[in-house]
């Protein structure tokens, strides 16, 4: 295939860096926005093309070594090649720009990205694969796996039991690795980043609400938080162990629903079936990446609690979801946080108040 001189203008959401022969748009990953590159076109579409980078003619100064001998042929990151300080930078601008792009939101009360203070040996659990003898990840863009013997972005102690399953000879198949032995159900990955989502959406809750919604609770980290904020508060998951997990602990004032927030949402908010008004009430929405459905976004532009504090980790399904939501809801505030170091995910908290 062809080799093309290139300047890199941006990084898109998703990594990959963003060039432009004759107009048409290039990606090419692990670079960076103002390096001069050469690049190998590997796939031509009609509206863009990919292409690999080749030769870095001239490197940004927020080039940086990887740490992991992997990067670049593991799916996992796509940043390590870049100074964590821009890492933030990038992330937070990614942010704005869907939000303007796909959302047409104007006016973006945005506040400083929270960094992980580690951006290295951060997450508390893996999942790898293991087929015919590899152990390992997915090869990016690919369902070959790469046997991994360490993973430099999880704890040490996730890489000891990494060390132990590859000591095994263990089936085919998928296996979560932990720092801490606990219940298969979701939970958070970043516990220092997670317990930062937690304390600044504590903060955005006023001094008079009575209900909280948790929707999509998964074991109730965020509702548990919260319960001397509240006079009751109702979690939806439709994660049965989840749930079982949440109401073990659960105070007199807790109810969890094992269900689909399709069907639930709406009767636990509706003022008939016994809750609080609307101004007295604050719903928590941490959907999947996919995002709210629109029956879901129709169920709280109707109802309209007082607060809404939308946990996305996809930007694009956030901003089409603020752009129906506006209807009802200002947004108040935008916090970008890096759950994820060194991979193009992003995660937002946004606080919404009823209008
Ligand atoms: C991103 S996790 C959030 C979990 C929780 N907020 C936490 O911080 O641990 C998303 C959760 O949504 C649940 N879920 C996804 N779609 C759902 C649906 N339609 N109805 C109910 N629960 C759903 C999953 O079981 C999962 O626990």
């Amino acid at each position: 295939m062809r080799i093309v001189d290139l300047t890199i203008e941006d990084i898109a959401f998703g990594g990959k860096g963003v060039a432009r022969e004759n107009g048409r748009v290039i990606f090419i990953p692990f670079t960076i926005e103002g390096e001069k590159i050469s690049a190998e076109i590997v796939r031509e579409k009609k509206q863009f093309a990919e292409a690999e980078l080749v030769d870095l003619r001239e490197s940004s100064p927020h080039r940086v070594q990887s740490e992991c001998p992997y990067f670049g042929r593991c799916g996992g990151c796509s940043y390590q090649h870049i100074d964590y300080e821009h890492q933030l930078a990038i992330k937070s601008r990614q942010v704005r720009v869907v939000l303007r792009r796909i959302g047409k939101l104007k006016d973006l009360p945005m506040r400083p990205i929270v960094p992980s203070p580690t951006p290295y040996g951060y997450r508390n659990r893996i999942t790898v694969h293991v087929q015919d003898g590899v152990v390992g990840f997915f090869r990016r863009d690919s369902h070959r796996l790469i046997d991994i013997e360490r993973c430099p972005i999880a704890m040490e102690k996730v890489n000891r039991a990494l060390d132990e399953l590859r000591a095994q000879n263990v089936r085919d198949g998928h296996y979560t690795l932990r720092a801490e032995r606990g219940p298969r159900v979701f939970s958070q990955a970043n516990d220092v980043v997670a317990n930062a989502l937690r304390e600044s959406i504590v903060k955005m809750i006023p001094t008079d609400q009575e209900l909280l919604i948790d929707a999509y609770c998964g074991a109730g980290f965020f509702a548990k938080a919260l319960l001397d904020k509240f006079q009751r508060v109702i979690g939806i998951d439709w994660d049965r162990f989840a749930i079982e997990l949440a109401t073990n602990n659960a105070s007199a004032k807790e109810t969890y629903i094992a269900g689909d927030i399709e069907v639930e949402l709406r009767g636990a908010l509706r003022p008939t079936s016994g809750a609080s008004a609307p101004d007295k009430t604050t719903v928590i929405v941490d959907p999947p990446a996919s995002g709210l459905t629109a029956n879901i976004r129709k169920v709280l532009v109707d109802l309209a609690p007082a607060t809404l504090i939308y946990v996305s980790c996809n930007p694009p399904t956030l901003a089409r979801d603020l752009a129906e939501l506006q209807q009802t809801f200002a947004i108040a505030s935008i916090t970008p946080l890096d759950m994820f170091p060194q991979t193009a995910e992003i995660e937002v908290a946004v606080h919404l108040q009823a209008s």
